[in-house]
């Protein structure tokens, strides 16, 4: 995941300087180059041989080196960082960047370096709300700083509220996106379906189908990482949330209909990933339904959200079509008829694509008449390739 990619790991004294040993040997299993670097302080809570062996790196402790060793470590570290990463951060070490001050090798490497800067804050809740930490924290946002929001919860100080170094998942994600990703949808909403829908036949059973919500999770997750505001629609999966995404999960189609159809004009993309029941039951019945009762079950057809969005579309509109055959005539059929810009269509029995994989297969066919042939790709990937697409319809 990081490959060739050199991460330089800033620690300050926080009590949760510990957990910086379990950030160094992510890092590494995600084949990170790491170089870390520590204040004073945080050499109080944590060894510099721990980190050593742990980034199979020298660790640099002190800014003023032994005469004889003519590379200066600031300038080292921070020419090599491709990202710098403090975690934790202490209010001193928030203050003292926000401020320019660099009078350790932590807050000098971050002051030389020209990489993106990550920043885990990590103190006792009446620190994290002091005024001046969180103007400085602002501050710092502004210049470009990520900063990974501390959580809530039981504090070391025995206290509760916000000020926990956040997890090391979140701290590794927005290192990723630093890396990785320009934030062109910066400004941007983007709407989201994603999963299956149910209709109840009676208070046990109920009819639904196989997705698993895994394409638009990863929509979802690639317009986050790119900077949008995404509001997810989801059916019942079992995918973990999307930290940073709204997530509305949803039952039935009809409630499904409800809810996009009552946040569409917000958005400037739609992404209909989900695959949404075509029928409900008629004659659905209270508590268990005995067998001898359901003899028949009478259908019929739930409301079409792509087709209503279709009608007025002041948002950029995708949507999916998944089929066993005659894929590309079924899909040219709906985008006439359902009217999105373009839909994503991928054949169901083809080995790499549809429900529940991690890659998918598709075409995307256009408004224009164009077809695009994708190869196989995983669903992140084929997630990209469609915000691209949306990009270019945003006025
Ligand atoms: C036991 C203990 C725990 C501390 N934990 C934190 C902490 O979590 N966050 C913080 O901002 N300061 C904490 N401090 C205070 C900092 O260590 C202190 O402000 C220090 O000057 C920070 O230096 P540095 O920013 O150069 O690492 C703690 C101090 C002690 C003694």
């Amino acid at each position: 995941m990081f490959i060739d990619k050199t991460v330089v790991v800033g620690i300050s004294g926080s009590i949760a300087a510990y957990k910086a040993a379990e950030l160094v040997s992510r890092l590494k299993k995600m084949h990170a180059r790491v170089r870390v670097c520590m204040t004073k302080a945080a050499e109080e809570f944590i060894t510099p041989l721990t980190l050593q062996s742990l980034s199979q790196n020298s660790v640099a402790c002190d800014m003023f080196l032994p005469a004889g060793k003519w590379e200066i470590g600031h300038v080292s570290l921070a020419a090599a960082a491709d990202i710098m990463v403090i975690a934790p951060a202490t209010a001193n070490i928030i203050g003292k960047i926000a401020c320019g001050i660099a009078d350790d090798i932590v807050t000098s490497t971050a002051m030389a370096t020209k990489a993106k800067i990550v920043i885990a804050p990590a103190m006792n809740i009446n620190m994290y709300e002091n005024e001046v930490v969180q103007e400085n924290i602002e501050k710092l946002k502004k210049r470009g700083i990520i900063i990974v929001e501390p959580e809530s919860g039981r504090l070391a100080c025995g206290t509760f509220g916000k000020g926990r170094l956040a997890e090391i998942d979140d701290i590794i994600e927005s290192i990723y996106e630093g890396l990785l990703y320009e934030k062109d949808l910066i400004g941007k909403r983007v709407l989201v379906t994603a999963g299956p829908t149910r209709e109840k036949i009676d208070d046990i059973r109920f009819i639904t189908n196989h997705s698993s919500g895994k394409m638009g999770y990863a929509v979802a997750r690639e317009a986050k990482r790119r900077g949008a505001a995404v509001t997810l629609v989801s059916g019942k999966v079992s995918l973990a949330p999307i930290k940073g995404v709204e997530t509305i999960y949803v039952d039935t189609a009809q409630q499904m209909y409800n809810t996009v159809i009552g946040r569409a004009d917000d958005n400037d993309i739609i992404v209909k990933a989900a695959a949404v029941g075509d029928f409900k039951v008629k004659n659905t019945f209270t508590g268990k339904a005995k067998k001898e009762n359901i003899k028949t079950l009478e259908l019929e057809r739930n409301p079409d959200i792509l087709f209503e969005l279709g009608k007025t579309k002041k948002y950029a509109l995708i949507g999916f079509c998944m089929e066993t055959e005659e894929l590309e005539m079924y899909a040219s059929q709906k985008l006439k008829e359902k009217n999105p810009d373009f839909i994503v269509a991928n054949d169901l029995i083809m080995e790499g694509a549809g429900f529940a994989t991690d890659t998918n297969i598709v075409k995307i066919l256009h408004q224009s008449g164009e077809i695009e042939d994708l190869p196989i790709m995983s669903k992140s990937d084929l997630a990209n390739e469609i915000l691209d697409r949306a990009k270019i319809l945003l006025k």
